[in-house]
């Protein structure tokens, strides 16, 4: 099972510390081995965080990076920048990100292409809205979405897919067990079909992922983690998340 976590633009050094510590002490003894966890954190905590992972399973995470390989655009932090400072993951397409900056697929193909370049590992969102869900276009709008995977450019491309319906997110809404599972099966055999990928690609379900929901979706035959907004940012919560 993969936890990741993403604290979006939240938390400070003091959380961070006390996260560690929390998932150091307490979850990381009693998880099994091939367990995976992943703190995605805003960039500037990056490197620090790398620092206080050593040694430990925990892995660090960004939540974006520019589209440009390097030059003179202020603010923004390339795919190499996070991999130079021990980052070995990196959120690509998040729902915000498509709904806030306007990111779409030629955007995040320049994105992809930069993140592998730099040897980041992907965890690549999709998710419909609740239009889209109950207008019966979930699946058509999953496909367009997963479609910039499918160009030959990433066959060796290291990424997992994390399936967040926009409305489950920060909602509380969680769509129905059943549909869950039959997504995750659709966006697997979607890549299966449309690739010469011949590894099984883990899925992640995220949106509104809480202590008291995570055990049903876990026992989902498809889902391999969790993508944790909200409930990542609370130690507690996380903890039991994990456990
Ligand atoms: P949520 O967010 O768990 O707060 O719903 C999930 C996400 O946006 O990744």
């Amino acid at each position: 099972m993969i936890y990741a976590a993403n604290w979006k633009m939240n938390g400070n050094t003091r959380l961070i510390n006390h996260m560690l510590s929390e998932i150091k002490l307490e979850v990381i003894p009693y998880i099994s081995k091939s367990s995976e966890i992943i703190l995605c954190l805003p960039s500037i905590f990056l490197g620090g965080a790398v620092i206080s992972c050593k040694n430990t399973p925990i892995q660090v995470g960004a939540q974006d990076c520019s589209s440009h390989k390097d030059g003179a655009y202020t603010g923004e932090i390339s795919a190499a920048m996070i991999s130079d400072v021990g980052s070995e993951w990196l959120i690509l397409g998040h729902s915000e990100r498509r709904q806030y900056h306007k990111e779409n697929n030629p955007l995040l193909y320049e994105k992809l292409l930069l993140a592998q370049a730099a040897g980041l590992k992907v965890i690549f969102c999709v998710g419909e809205t609740y239009e889209q869900y109950l207008n019966g276009t979930a699946k058509e709008i999953l496909v367009e979405q997963l479609s910039v995977l499918f160009d030959p450019s990433f066959i060796n491309l290291n990424f997992i897919i994390a399936y967040e319906p926009v409305w489950a997110i920060g909602t509380g809404l969680v769509p129905e067990l059943e549909d869950i599972n039959l997504i995750h099966q659709f966006i697997k055999s979607s890549i299966f079909e449309k690739t010469e990928r011949k590894s099984n690609v883990l899925v992640l379900y995220g949106g509104s992922v809480s202590p008291e929901n995570v055990k049903q979706i876990k026992s989902l035959s498809n889902v391999d983690g969790v993508l944790v907004g909200g409930a990542s940012l609370d130690p507690e919560k996380f903890k039991q998340i994990c456990l």
